[in-house]
């Protein structure tokens, strides 16, 4: 193939692509959204079947018999499929507050996200960090207010508290025709129709509505008196105090479209998907260091490939017990045997067995390109934020570290495990499963997580993976910050613990949040970060 060819051929692929996350708080709907993401793109047939999901179908795999037990998703696993011709990547991110920092990673591997929030909750804690997450790279969020068939709060309140707590403006895209047991459809604002949906819907298969135009809405069409007048009202409030949406300003994470709906009763459903593939960006270009740690971009539609490794996970399925790297594209054409340039080892390495993954499945992957996710079996040479390119000598930015919330001491029952206890605890910690962190001075090393459900995830692979059974001690540290200044001359809290992590940064480990902002005040010259790049 020649040049010319080649490189339109990555251009068009690459504009074809959406890659994204859904964030949202354990309970708002993601699953539900997500599954019917597959019914309305064919990928199943019937939804509603969140709780087949969650025992064995979905996301089957025999090494989740933690996720089967305890019913949550532990696992990220990237989704491809087509949706109105647009190749879709969903980063299925973990749900339980115990895996965001799994979550929080793969945010960097998307272009854009869907938060999904519960319109009797509003913004929840766990969505706000992720939301932060987001911000850091200023990633495009639209905002799916769900379960409206419920009793919901007033949309024109949730859309205040998106504002006010999360910094950024809303624009409604859609409005709500009624909520709770009135919810019928949803108005499009810029087409001015709107969208009833019958009461009957089911809840397993695609729903067409009817599309009636706003001015002629009417009680015939099913929708009662009072919830039209009332929804004449509260456009006439939106027409005079909303924002309005700007592509531009979405585009660089300024203002978030929002759609009101009803996961469960597709109610909404597919008017989100069709203006998330319209609205969405396609991959967009990357910064990179090159050797001196200067700045430059790769465009995607660029021939050079390069990616970076945002996920590992060892022994996904007892069917291939190996380790699995999860690699995001970001430029260039991958193809199945590439010899790649892994530019932390400065070695070349072929990219042989590569897969792409729905659920725990595997196929095997011939041809990627940017914004696609392909998972690659990792004989030990990963790491998490690891670059590969065909050519060049430049990295991808290094991945966020995540304050730790726990923190522990492991150890072997029995001492002559040692030397498979510390390969796991090796390959685990290089998998980013925990934080391995080390006491200034002297002391054993300690392991920290973003919760404690990590910890048990912990224990329970060191059991059956390397056959180490071990014992768990808490310990009272409960917040970890990265320190900006000098260690010598920071003040430490009697009770802190002064820590470095794999890169030998130093981290404080406080034991309340009291501590954590006394130490703030008496070191006005240091800064204690959350998050690390
Ligand atoms: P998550 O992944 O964000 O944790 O949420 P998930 O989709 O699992 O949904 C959490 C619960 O909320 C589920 O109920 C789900 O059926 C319900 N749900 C999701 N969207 C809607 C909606 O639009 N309206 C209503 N009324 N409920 C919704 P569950 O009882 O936990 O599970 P299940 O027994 O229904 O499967």
């Amino acid at each position: 193939m020649n040049t010319l060819s080649l490189s339109n051929e990555i251009l068009s692929q690459s504009l074809r692509r959406r890659t994204f996350a859904i964030i949202s708080h354990p309970d708002a709907g993601k699953t539900t959204l997500t599954e019917k993401l597959l019914l309305y793109s064919g990928m199943i047939r019937t939804a509603g079947m969140v709780t087949a999901r969650k025992g064995k179908n979905f996301t089957s795999s025999d090494w989740m018999a933690l996720e089967q037990e305890r019913g949550i998703s532990i696992t990220a696993s990237a989704m491809q499929f087509i949706y109105q011709d647009r190749v879709i990547n969903v980063l299925d991110t973990p749900g339980h507050q115990d895996f965001s920092e799994d979550t929080y990673r793969t945010l960097t591997a998307a272009d854009s996200a869907i938060m999904v929030l519960d319109a009797a909750k509003g913004v929840e804690a766990q969505t706000r960090k992720l939301f932060a997450v987001c911000r850091l790279r200023n990633t495009p969020v639209l905002t799916f207010i769900n379960k409206l068939d419920l009793p919901a709060r007033d949309p024109l309140e949730l859309m205040e508290e998106v504002e006010e707590v999360l910094g950024i403006q809303a624009a409604p895209i859609c409005w709500p025709i009624g909520y709770g047991r009135d919810f019928c459809g949803i108005v499009d604002i810029s087409a001015a129709t709107c969208h009833i949906f019958s009461r009957e819907v089911g809840k397993s298969g695609r729903t067409a509505p009817k599309i009636v135009p706003l001015q002629g809405l009417s009680s015939s069409d099913g929708v009662e008196e009072v919830t039209i007048k009332q929804l004449h009202e509260e456009l006439e409030l939106l027409r005079g105090a909303g924002n309005v949406y700007s592509h531009e300003k979405f585009l660089k994470g300024l203002v978030t479209p929002v759609f009101f709906g009803s996961a469960i009763t597709n109610i909404g459903v597919e008017f989100l998907f069709d203006e998330f593939v319209n609205i969405a960006p396609p991959p967009a270009k990357r910064a990179v260091l090159d050797a001196k740690g200067e700045e430059f971009y790769i465009e995607p539609s660029s021939e050079l490939f390069a990616g970076f490794v945002f996920k590992i996970q060892a022994n996904m399925n007892p069917k291939h017990r190996d380790s699995m790297a999860f690699i995001r594209i970001c430029s260039g054409r991958f193809e199945r045997d590439l010899v790649v340039m892994h530019q932390r080892l400065e070695k070349q390495i072929r990219l042989s067995r590569s897969h792409s993954m729905f659920g725990g499945e595997r196929e095997t992957v011939e041809k990627g390109y940017p914004g696609d996710i392909v998972g690659v079996v990792n004989p030990g040479i990963f790491s998490i934020g690891d670059t590969i390119s065909s050519e060049g000598n430049f990295k991808f930015p290094p991945m966020p570290q995540f304050s730790p919330e726990v923190t522990a001491r492991v150890r072997p029952k029995n001492m002559t495990k040692l030397k498979a206890f510390s390969k796991g605890m090796s390959q685990l910690s290089s998998e980013g499963a925990f934080q391995m962190l080390q006491p200034l001075g002297a002391g054993e090393p300690l392991v920290a997580a973003v919760g404690k459900l990590q910890f048990e995830v912990l224990q329970h692979r060191l059991k059956s993976e390397y056959s180490v059974e071990t014992n768990l001690d808490l310990l009272p540290y409960i917040q970890g910050s990265w320190l900006e200044g000098d260690a010598n001359t920071f003040k430490k809290p009697l009770n802190a613990l002064l820590a470095h992590d794999y890169l030998k940064r130093v981290v404080v480990l406080f034991s309340s949040s009291w501590e954590k902002e006394y130490a703030e005040r008496e070191n006005p010259n240091h800064r204690l970060l959350e998050f690390v790049r």
